[in-house]
């Protein structure tokens, strides 16, 4: 209806907000000493500066709509559950490129995505180290600082830029066939594949039109959340490393900017297995 539409554009609003407010943090964070610590493996990094980052824009949030569900990757580190109901639901990523974070290597976002009935409405992701904010709300096209963008219109492989990410697991069997999925991929050949350690802002270059192309096994909803939107309004593909629909939970994606491309990337892919997101047992689904 008019009247959720809305109300959803004045979430927005909250939302631009705050991730410019908690983007400003983490810039500032950068420039002082870092406690980090490990979760899942040694290569799992994470920084006080994750949760208090979390901790405000999800207090900001929670004090302005007290009534929507939270879904937060330090939260449900902590044991929240992740699962997305048909409730107004923000899907945050407080810092997306933690290990670049405390590198200070220049990749570093902020993510919020905004959901009702499990369809994505708006995402806003700012760039921590540039400024740069990507937004987007459904049927109202993607902009970046305010300048509407557009993905890459390439359908030929051979002239396309593949970003990917490197996922948790890294296990001798899973780094294979993560390699080999690169080799395949270079020696189609495409012009090249990145790896720029953070995968919201990996997909913000596929909706400027950077890179044609995107793929990942082992993100989580709130490295996508945000980004699926802004992808699809500035008339890209989002959808599953199956070929079929984007599953927010699944921790698999490809996204380019034609469908030609994204069917390539589909066709190339040897998968590997990840536990879903909402894989508890005991969660409503
Ligand atoms: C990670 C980054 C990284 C990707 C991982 C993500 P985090 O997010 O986006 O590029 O490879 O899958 O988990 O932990 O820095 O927010
Ligand atoms: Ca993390
Ligand atoms: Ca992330
Ligand atoms: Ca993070």
């Amino acid at each position: 209806t008019s009247e959720s539409d809305k109300g959803w554009r004045e979430c927005m609003d909250v939302a631009v907000e705050v991730a410019c407010r908690a983007g400003k943090v983490v810039q500032e964070a950068v420039k002082h000493e870092k406690s980090v610590s490990t979760k899942s493996t040694p290569t799992d990094l994470v920084t006080e500066a994750d949760q208090q980052v979390e901790e405000l824009i999800i207090s900001t949030l929670r004090d302005k709509f007290p009534s929507h569900r939270f879904i937060g990757e330090e939260s449900s580190a902590a044991g929240e559950k992740c699962f997305l109901t048909d409730s107004p639901s923000w899907i945050i990523d407080p810092i997306d490129g933690t290990c670049n974070f405390v590198h200070s290597f220049p990749m570093v976002a902020v993510s919020i995505g905004f959901a009702v009935k499990k369809e994505l409405e708006f995402g806003v992701i700012y760039h921590c180290f540039d400024g740069t904010l990507y937004t987007a709300r459904k049927g109202h096209g993607a902009f970046c600082n305010g300048v509407r963008i557009q993905v890459s219109k390439e359908k030929d492989v051979s002239k396309a830029l593949i970003l990917t990410e490197i996922g948790a697991k890294r296990d001798p069997a899973t780094l294979n066939i993560f390699s080999g999925n690169i080799m395949k991929l270079l020696s189609a050949p495409t012009h090249g594949v990145r790896i720029i350690g953070s995968s919201t802002l990996a997909l913000c270059l596929i909706a400027t039109g950077a890179a044609e192309a995107y793929y990942q096994y082992g993100l989580h909803c709130w490295d996508i959340a945000a980004a699926a939107v802004i992808i699809r309004e500035a008339g890209g593909v989002v959808i599953d490393t199956s070929g079929g629909p984007l599953d927010l939970m699944s921790r698999r994606v490809v996204a380019a900017g034609t469908h030609e491309m994204a069917n390539y990337i589909v066709q190339q892919l040897q998968p590997i297995s990840y536990e879903r997101d909402d894989s508890d047992p005991g969660v409503q689904k």
